[in-house]
């Protein structure tokens, strides 16, 4: 992709990814993803937002070339991970006359992860500016979306806000902007889902920070851009600030049938009650659509068999993530089946000690379900269902 101008004299000069799969060797990208740059050519200095992947540096650079960009004075680093920072070295290299710009923690990590020499770095404060000439940036400091370093920059003159991580997507698309709103709500719900979730109450402070700022352009380092920033705003409230929903997520394994019958009941019957279910089989789900289902979830119900005296593995990874993510549940409750004895119950109790949720007694019951387990789930069923209404979790 080539250059694309925002306004006079900005250009989005980054990269699309659309091959990409996996991130962090972790993150499912069903839709690829972009490492979003941006070039301003004040009338006296000119200034590279964030770099882009290193695997990608060669877009970066032949788009530099494109737009005859013979000097850079700031390259402005708001994140220091390495798909954004990671091509610094070489255009350190290109453009020897630039100096970093970062937060004094950014500095470090810098230094740490990409060897970047001290002189090179200027740091900033929050709420400093650095005049371009016709266009002056303003940085914000955003500790904590997601990284301890990480800060926001504003073109005052352009009114667009350089976000980087924070309101970005993993999406490939020619689309410069925003085009189709349910792509981009669902990659951003994603996004949110496994990146900034665990520090929603930082998000909280941050929307604080930026909300009396004049804001056209939303600009963030991964996604298409805001040219309505308002949407990506207010799908960031719905997410951080709302109460959750009448909502139980199931996620789970079965090897041979006892605990799928079991979720299959409690299924049924939390549906009966007028509850949304999102059921997960963990052998098979796409963990991503697992984050995104306890954006919004009052209750999760966890479902495993024991295996070797403990849950399955599988299911140990999946309540490990839910509990580093820290959604906004309320209640927990495990459902499962055993052969002979074990501790899959106390296992799972213990991983979820981020998660303020009270635990419902859970159904753990001894091979394929029976009479008075349907009955005990049937119990569950209608605990959940009269908890969420207690509390005024109601559809
Ligand atoms: C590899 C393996 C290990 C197991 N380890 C245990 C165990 O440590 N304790 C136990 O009570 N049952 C154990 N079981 C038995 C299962 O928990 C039991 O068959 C259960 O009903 C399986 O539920 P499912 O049909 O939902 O997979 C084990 C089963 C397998 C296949």
């Amino acid at each position: 992709m080539k250059p694309r101008k925002l306004k006079t004299n900005v250009y989005w000069v980054g990269a699309v990814d659309w091959d990409r799969r996996l991130f962090d060797e972790l993150i499912p990208l069903p839709d690829g993803t972009s490492y979003n740059a941006y070039l301003i050519k004040g009338s006296e200095k000119t200034a590279l937002i964030d770099t882009v992947d290193p695997t990608m540096t060669n877009f970066l650079t032949s788009n530099l070339q494109l737009l005859k960009v013979k000097n850079i004075d700031y390259i402005i680093a708001n994140h220091a991970e390495q798909d954004h920072s990671g091509t610094l070295p070489q255009i350190l290299k290109l453009y020897p006359n630039a100096k970093v710009i970062a937060t004094p923690k950014c500095k470090d990590l810098l230094m740490e992860l990409l060897l970047i020499p001290e002189y090179k770095i200027v740091t900033v404060e929050d709420g400093e500016t650095l005049s371009l000439g016709d266009k002056t940036l303003e940085f914000i400091h955003a500790p904590w979306v997601h990284w301890p370093e990480t800060m926001l920059t504003y073109l005052r003159e352009d009114k667009i806000l350089f976000t980087c991580d924070l309101f970005g997507s993993h999406l490939a698309t020619s689309d410069l902007y925003v085009a189709d709103e349910a792509a981009v709500y669902e990659a951003a719900k994603r996004y949110y889902a496994e990146i900034m979730m665990p520090f929603r109450t930082v998000i909280q402070r941050n929307l604080e920070k930026i909300k009396d700022l004049q804001i056209e352009i939303i600009a963030p380092s991964h996604g298409p851009i805001y040219d309505k920033p308002n949407f990506i705003v207010e799908a960031y409230k719905e997410w951080v600030y709302t109460p959750p929903k009448n909502i139980v997520v199931l996620p789970y394994v079965s090897m041979h049938g006892s605990t799928k019958k079991m979720v299959e009941y409690l299924v049924t019957a939390l549906v009966e009650r007028g509850i949304t279910v999102k059921q997960f089989n963990l052998t098979k789900t796409d963990i991503g659509k697992l984050a995104m289902a306890l954006v919004d979830a009052a209750t999760i119900v966890v479902g495993s068999p024991t295996v070797l005296v403990g849950p399955h593995p599988k299911v140990i990874y999946a309540v490990y993530l839910a509990n580093a993510l820290r959604p906004k549940l309320k209640f927990a409750s495990i459902i499962g089946s055993y052969g002979w004895g074990g501790r899959t119950v106390e296992q799972i109790k213990g991983m979820l000690s981020n998660l303020k949720v009270e635990l419902l007694e859970p159904v753990v019951i001894r091979g394929f379900p029976k009479e008075d387990d349907f009955r005990a789930l049937n119990r569950l069923a209608d605990e959940i269902v009269n908890k969420h209404r207690e509390h005024g979790i109601v559809s």
